[in-house]
């Protein structure tokens, strides 16, 4: 009798070949099923790899050992008699009934397409975005910021507990020449003028750091500022809230932009406890003085001189860095946040600073050895033809502009769609698409790729109907769901759902039904991994199966009535398995594109 438990299908085939590994071999102490999906079509859906590891390690014949395992396996409720290939894989073939009834748990569920929350619901803290007060935020953010959103919407969806942290740069050196600066520029800004705006905050910093450079008088008060602003003083703090809060305006509407959620917990929040780590760090000997400097030697990293590279908590003057407040943060999140896995979304550049800081915070004890921390690479945004990204005329590219160009060349081309096809739509709607479609489009771009290597920004290829891009997931999307609203059915009751009888008779038929059943393993996958263009790739899969299906089965003329109402019920999930997945990517969709 087939029947259908919390476990991912693969879970159960590993259970399944455990059992029969442990009646087989009972001397081998907690075996390994080696379960993965099927590494070629002509495997079936999934294969163990066990007997290999296992025929070495006795000295037997693994084709034999494959045979053992594929015989004693029992899997006939939802397989196919599974079979061996050489040199001594176990290959598995779900039965059309067990597809079947897990796509009926999956449609009489359209919020979650019957994947539940994880039982064990971890505490995740996600530091991501983190652009620096008074300097730009530049498309490294806007990776980070991204990459860190889907992640978290990722998380949250398969029911953790998510901090969206927004490490923001609002402490530094850099604060006593801007402070001083400012005192001598916009002196209302002091007093509690609310009008008093900046104006471009990055122009402001060139300036302050000009006048830095060439007047050393300038660079004696900005020194004083620095400690005025350590002990507190009004002016000066007073000063630094105002540049602070000019930024956070800044910052806050390209979250707006992009619809992304952060809590503001910059680095000046871990300022009073600075002092106290670095005294806890030397009196437990984690750290040592070098050179009048606090380090700590972790790794073997070495730096120009062939000299051991240390992690500095504490600089010779006494003044404390980046560093020293990643140890502050780590000890806080473990310790009040209570978090049991913390990930750093930057650039791959910070890789060496995050190595260190992880080690040290575990040789410390303010991350447990349980705790789970992981810096979450990215590789550099290029413009076409891999060459750094600037505009023309040689400036660094404001992230305002570029969101709001390819809103500007997505409104454009449906304009033109519309023309082409004599369609006509309200202004509202208009909007409403070059909006959906431009910063989908950024997104997308962005996710598909592996987010270790560099991307390519192009407005061209991103915005693109065709291929792996959000304007055509969009579209695979509305005509999807068109074609379902055709059929004039409702499947979005779970009673009726549950009724649906999928007939799978056709090879793309089953081949898009086995694809829909991939999405929770896919979202397992990417917890771990944390790699969202996962999550793009499966996306693609499905629509071009999708596609092969509706090339080759009928959908609203199906022959008879339970062939329509099974055929509808796939573009239903097909649909909906979309949508969730641009959810997922934070992506809205829309019905008509
Ligand atoms: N503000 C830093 C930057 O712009 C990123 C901070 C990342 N987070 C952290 N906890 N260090 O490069």
């Amino acid at each position: 009798e087939v029947s259908v438990t919390s476990m991912t299908t693969r879970e159960v085939l590993a259970t399944r070949v455990t059992e029969a590994l442990n009646n087989l071999f009972p001397d081998e102490e907690s075996p390994d099923p080696q379960l993965t999906a099927a590494t070629r079509p002509e495997f079936g859906d999934y294969q163990s790899n066990a007997a290999l590891s296992l025929a070495k390690k006795k000295k037997m014949n693994p084709l034999q050992v494959a045979e053992e395992i594929a015989k004693h396996t029992k899997t006939d409720d939802i397989c196919e008699q599974p079979q061996v290939a050489p040199p001594g894989f176990v290959n598995f073939t779900l039965k059309k009934e067990y597809v079947a009834l897990l796509l009926q748990k999956m449609l009489a569920d359209p919020q979650r397409l019957g994947i539940a929350p994880r039982e064990k619901k971890q505490r995740v803290l996600v530091d991501f975005s983190s652009p620096n007060i008074a300097k730009e935020m530049h498309v490294g953010h806007l990776r980070s910021t991204i990459i860190g959103d889907c992640i978290c919407r990722v998380l949250e969806f398969l029911g953790h507990d998510v901090l969206r942290i927004n490490h923001v740069g609002d402490w530094g050196t850099q604060f006593g020449m801007l402070i001083a600066y400012l005192k001598q520029v916009k002196p209302d800004a002091l007093i509690g003028s609310t009008t008093t705006s900046l104006g471009d905050l990055v122009e402001f910093y060139k300036a302050a750091k000009k006048k830095f450079d060439e007047d050393s008088e300038f660079q004696e008060t900005a020194r004083r500022e620095v400690v005025a602003l350590q002990a507190g003083d009004e002016s000066s703090v007073r000063a630094w809230s105002f540049l602070c809060e000019q930024s956070r305006k800044e910052f806050q509407q390209i979250y707006d932009m992009l619809d992304v959620k952060l809590t503001e917990r910059g680095e000046s929040f871990y300022n009073e406890w600075l002092g106290e780590v670095c005294k806890e760090l030397e009196d437990s000997g984690v750290a040592v003085r070098d050179e009048g400097a606090l380090c700590i030697f972790v790794g073997g990293h070495t730096g120009r001189q062939g000299k051991a590279q240390p992690l500095i908590v504490r600089k010779s003057d006494g003044g404390f860095n980046y560093a020293t407040t990643d140890m502050a943060a780590i000890r806080y999140r473990v310790k009040e946040d209570k978090a049991d896995r913390i990930l750093y979304i930057t650039d791959a550049g910070q890789a060496l600073h995050f190595s260190q800081v992880f080690e040290a915070a575990k040789r410390m004890g303010y991350a447990k050895p349980e705790t789970k921390l992981e810096h979450v690479p990215f590789g550099l945004v290029q413009s076409e033809g891999g060459k750094k990204f600037k505009t023309r005329q040689g400036e660094t590219v404001k992230l305002k502009d570029l969101l709001q160009e390819a809103v500007r060349r997505a409104e454009e081309d449906f304009r033109n769609r519309l023309q082409a096809e004599g369609r006509e739509e309200s202004e509202e709607y208009i909007k409403r698409v070059a909006h959906v479609i431009g910063i989908g489009a950024v997104k997308y771009a962005d996710l598909k790729n592996n987010r270790t290597s560099n991307y390519q920004f192009s407005y061209t290829k991103m915005l693109s109907l065709q291929g792996n891009t959000a304007p055509y997931m969009l579209y695979a999307f509305a005509r999807i769901q068109g074609i379902y609203r055709k059929g004039d059915i409702d499947l979005n009751q779970g009673h009726q759902a549950e009724n649906v009888q999928f007939i799978l008779d056709d090879p793309t038929e089953l081949s898009l039904a086995k694809m829909l059943l991939q999405l929770e393993e896919m979202l397992f996958l990417l917890e771990r991994d944390l790699k969202p263009n996962i999550l793009c790739d499966y996306m693609f899969e499905l629509s071009q199966r999708f596609n092969q299906f509706y090339e080759n089965c009928p959908v609203l003329k199906a022959e008879t009535v339970d062939l329509r109402t099974s055929r509808l019920a796939l573009c239903k999930l097909t649909a909906n398995t979309l949508a969730l997945c641009l959810h997922l990517l934070g992506i809205p969709t829309l019905e008509r594109i």
